[in-house]
């Protein structure tokens, strides 16, 4: 498929990795049109340079009859599905909010889907749906075992994707990266917590003993995995992100400290969350097949990211830095 002759509406395409898909699709030469509710974690500031590129629309994707508004005005031909509640912590304190986004928004938009006939529906899930793994690597035929109300939300949107493919032939696909970092990520992440948290000089917060592993994916290489998966990927197929770079928190919070010159004392630690799955970890050998490696090793992506965090710090002191975050 040559998605630059193709109208993609993009949702959440004013948060964290659905910008940089924005991003990477205006250079592409995509009609890309963007759909976002603008919630505590979307912000245009992350569309200000594609923002005469594209068509943006307020809209929640829960909402039906808004959503067919934008349907009827724009005929899409592809889904780019990124549009979801994303913090677990969040999720642990009130669960309405990911039933609502991440369940009946994707059930909105499937049936949109059929109703319009698309091309694609590219849905974007995640690695969490696997739940955590002591050893060895999630493939993707392994069953879905979520562990909080985020991941179950997330699983619960896949299934209907599933059903979809499988009732009605939807031509769509699913998309599990593992955690993201990079440039623009909201600041109650895990990542962003600790780079913000020490350039302020304040602690440093950790979970339990910081011993949980995460597989770190550089935004710009997911996104760039998104659009190979959207030119070749296959109907009804689904596809891991990873990256192999699999680091403890603990780790990855006193590298962060290194590279800014502060004392690793900065670290605390504090409870562990509820049910927080150990170690999440996916092989994607299914991706590679496709011809995609990440191109950004994590000791450079954590400096890049870093140093922009140093250069936006403007942009990152204007959110309500939340005490709850997350991995
Ligand atoms: N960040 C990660 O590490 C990671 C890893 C794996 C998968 N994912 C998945 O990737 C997708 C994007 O994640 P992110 O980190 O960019 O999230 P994010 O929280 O930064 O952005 C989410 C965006 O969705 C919008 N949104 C929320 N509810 C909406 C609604 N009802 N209608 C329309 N828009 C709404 C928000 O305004 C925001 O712009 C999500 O589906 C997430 O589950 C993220």
């Amino acid at each position: 498929m040559n998605p630059s002759k193709r109208t993609i509406l993009v949702t959440g395409g004013a948060g964290f990795i659905g910008s940089e898909f924005v991003r990477q699709g205006v250079q592409r030469g995509y009609k890309i049109i963007v759909v976002d509710k603008l919630t505590y974690a979307g912000d245009l500031a992350r569309l200000k340079e594609s923002a005469g590129e594209i068509t943006f629309y307020k809209t929640d994707i829960s909402h039906l009859r808004n959503l067919t508004g934008v349907f009827k005005k724009e005929r899409p031909d592809v889904i780019a599905h990124f549009a979801a509640e994303t913090h677990v912590d969040r999720s642990l304190q009130d669960a309405l909010p990911f039933i609502q986004t991440n369940i009946i928004g994707t059930q909105n938009l499937l049936e949109l889907a059929r109703d319009f006939q698309i091309r694609k529906f590219l849905h974007i899930s995640t690695d969490e749906v696997y739940g955590d793994s002591a050893k060895g690597r999630f493939k993707e035929d392994a069953p879905l075992k979520p562990n909080n109300p985020y991941s179950a939300s997330k699983a619960s949107a896949e299934l209907l994707v599933r059903s979809a493919v499988r009732t009605y032939h939807l031509p769509a696909i699913i998309i599990r990266p593992s955690n993201n970092y990079g440039p623009w990520q909201y600041p109650e992440k895990f990542i962003p917590v600790i780079i913000v948290q020490a350039l302020k000089g304040r602690r440093v917060p950790v979970y339990g003993e910081g011993r949980q592993i995460r597989e770190w994916l550089h935004v710009c290489d997911c996104v760039r995995a998104v659009d190979l998966i959207l030119r070749k990927g296959a109907i009804g197929e689904t596809y891991n992100i990873g990256s192999g770079f699999e680091k403890e928190n603990l780790t990855t919070a006193q590298t962060i400290l290194h590279l800014l010159g502060k004392s690793k004392d900065l670290i605390q630690f504090v409870q562990d969350r509820p049910g927080h799955d150990f170690r999440y970890s996916i092989d994607y050998a299914k991706l590679k097949k496709l011809g995609w490696k990440p191109k950004i090793p994590f000791p450079a992506g954590i400096r890049q990211t870093i140093h922009w965090y140093k250069e936006n710090f403007r942009w990152v002191e204007g959110k309500a830095l939340s005490r709850i975050y997350s991995t």
